[in-house]
């Protein structure tokens, strides 16, 4: 079944949004397949908001993904990690986009897995132009989220407030075709999924629940195995499939972590509790957190629910 058909059968009121991110996926997707010959490897001589070179993918698929919110009239504003501030699109629309359009950037030149993030949320504000408010919404109020994975096949998983559904790029059909309407988390697994070089930087409770995931335990088939990607991405549909845990902690030094908070960690972790997962910073549920800064970064433990409460239990002892 197409996503064409799967709209027919399972309308929302954002598929119009879904379709045309979609669409936007399918160009992206094509340009990381062909980025060396398209010449979109590489970076361009600019540094963004969050102080990272921008590489020409980043800058091609911001554009790309503006292009889609252009193209569908109920997308009130953008925020994408690419830009300093909000963009209003529509006046009429109804939504508003938080975006990360290519996550995953420094795997870009190696030819690793790499993504595009997004969530939704209903605006705030009745209509005109879009402002901050309309976008510092908490993950409880999400409408929708998802991600697309540039990986081995082109992937796309999203849920608009049900299941999450499971979509696979067919090449031949040029169209994306259902996987799975409900894709589930497993509960358990024996993968942890953290940039271990930063050992000596972790906080207390990461050391010792990295000291848990390596210890020998036979009962519960410790030590697990270390996964890591350094593309949110690819490391977060692994876990879909696969179980486990992902960890963007907080360190020593940075109490926030790296990962962003409206187009990383909300809807990673929107996702993962709609598939029975869960996502927290250490003491708190994400969903829960009050943003109150377009780029705020959050700390992030979030996959298999035995897992993540392991960490949590570990954190509050
Ligand atoms: P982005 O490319 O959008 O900046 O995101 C990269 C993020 C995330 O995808 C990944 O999990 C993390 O950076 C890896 O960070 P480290 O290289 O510090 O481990
Ligand atoms: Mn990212
Ligand atoms: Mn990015």
């Amino acid at each position: 079944m197409t996503l064409q058909d799967f709209f027919k059968n399972n309308p929302t009121p954002i598929s119009g949004l879904i379709a045309s991110f979609a669409n936007g996926s399918i160009k992206i997707s094509e340009s990381v397949r062909n980025a060396a010959t398209l010449s979109l490897t590489g970076s361009l001589d600019e540094v963004n908001v969050q102080g990272e070179i921008v590489q020409k993918l980043d800058d091609f698929s911001n554009r790309v993904m503006m292009d889609a919110c252009h193209n569908e009239p109920s997308v009130a504003g953008y925020l994408s990690e690419e830009n300093e501030g909000i963009t209003s699109i529509h006046e009429s629309g109804e939504y508003v986009i938080a975006v990360d359009p290519l996550d995953g950037s420094s795997n870009i030149d190696v030819a690793a897995p790499i993504g595009t993030i997004f969530a939704v949320w209903k605006r705030k504000s009745k209509s005109g132009a879009v402002d901050e408010s309309d976008f510092l919404q908490k993950g409880t109020d999400c409408v929708g989220a998802g991600f697309m994975l540039y990986g081995s096949s082109t992937l796309f998983l999203f849920s608009t407030g049900e299941g999450v559904r499971l979509f696979s790029y067919n090449t031949a059909s040029g169209q994306y075709e259902l996987v799975k309407d409900n894709l589930l988390l497993p509960e358990k697994g024996k993968i942890y999924s953290i940039n271990q070089g930063s050992m000596s930087k972790f906080e207390d409770a990461t050391t010792q629940f990295v000291n848990y995931c390596t210890a020998i335990e036979k009962a519960d088939s410790r030590p697990y195995s270390l996964r890591y990607i350094g593309s949110m991405v690819g490391d977060m549909y692994r876990t879909f499939v696969k179980g486990g845990v992902f960890l963007y902690p907080a360190t020593k030094g940075d109490k926030k972590g790296k990962l962003r908070l409206l187009y990383e960690c909300i809807p990673m972790s929107y996702l993962a509790e709609k598939a029975g997962g869960k996502g927290i910073d250490g003491a708190n549920r994400i969903l829960d957190l009050q943003p109150v800064s377009l780029h705020e970064r959050s700390a992030i433990i979030i996959g298999s629910l035995e897992l993540v409460n392991k960490y949590q239990e570990i954190y509050n002892s």
